[in-house]
């Protein structure tokens, strides 16, 4: 049962959503793939948060603008409202999650390889798909940042905007949601209330 890991939720209606995949311009997109370069050996940090970036308007990859720890960044502009005030339901799991953020004890054979963020208020919300150990930071930190464990090796983020209804069914239940991506004891945090007000 999930029952004890929820927070419960003020919801408010009205105002238009922020809750979006982003670019590197700040502007809203259906969705994103960036991949974040390796690091290579001798090389300064900065060489290993680097990234490629495509959208649906994009002709191919094109140059990040900033370095993906930057909030200014399309992974920073996405996952930052997490960590702002306002109604958000949200899901974060990743198998290897943020020191002592582990809700359900450690792996087993049968969970999912996954890592993922969810966002999403009354009107839309992101599914953003990645691959970086530790990420992202807890809600409690306050601010969005990236970690010095994905630095080293590329790592790819896949961002798709869903409008809120769609939430209903791509598996915010915890059972459909354990189901489609066997998140089970890689769970972190989760405020599903939006969509699931009962539980
Ligand atoms: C991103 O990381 C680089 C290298 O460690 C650092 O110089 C820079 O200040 C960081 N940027 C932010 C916004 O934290």
């Amino acid at each position: 049962m999930l029952l004890h890991v929820l927070l419960l939720l003020h919801a408010s209606g009205g105002a238009s959503s922020s809750i979006s995949c982003y670019d590197d311009q700040g502007k809203p997109v259906d969705w994103f793939y960036l991949y974040k370069l390796p690091h290579p050996h001798h090389e300064p940090v900065q060489e290993g948060l680097k990234y490629l970036f495509m959208d649906g308007e994009s002709e191919g990859w094109m140059d990040g603008k900033t370095l993906v720890n930057d909030s200014q960044s399309a992974v920073g502009r996405t996952v930052g409202p997490l960590y702002e005030g306002g109604d958000v339901g949200y899901i974060l799991y990743n198998d290897q999650p943020p020191q002592k953020q582990k809700l359900f004890g450690d792996a087993t054979r049968s969970c999912g390889h996954t890592k993922g963020v969810v966002v999403f208020d009354k009107q839309q919300g992101f599914w953003l798909v990645h691959s970086t150990p530790h990420f992202p930071p807890p809600k409690s930190q306050g601010q969005f940042s990236y970690p010095a464990s994905g630095i080293s090796n590329g790592q790819n983020f896949i961002c798709v905007t869903y409008p809120f209804e769609r939430f209903q069914t791509i598996g915010t239940t915890p059972n459909a949601f354990n189901k489609l991506v066997m998140v089970k004891n890689w769970l972190f945090a989760l405020q599903v209330s939006l969509v699931h007000p009962k539980i």
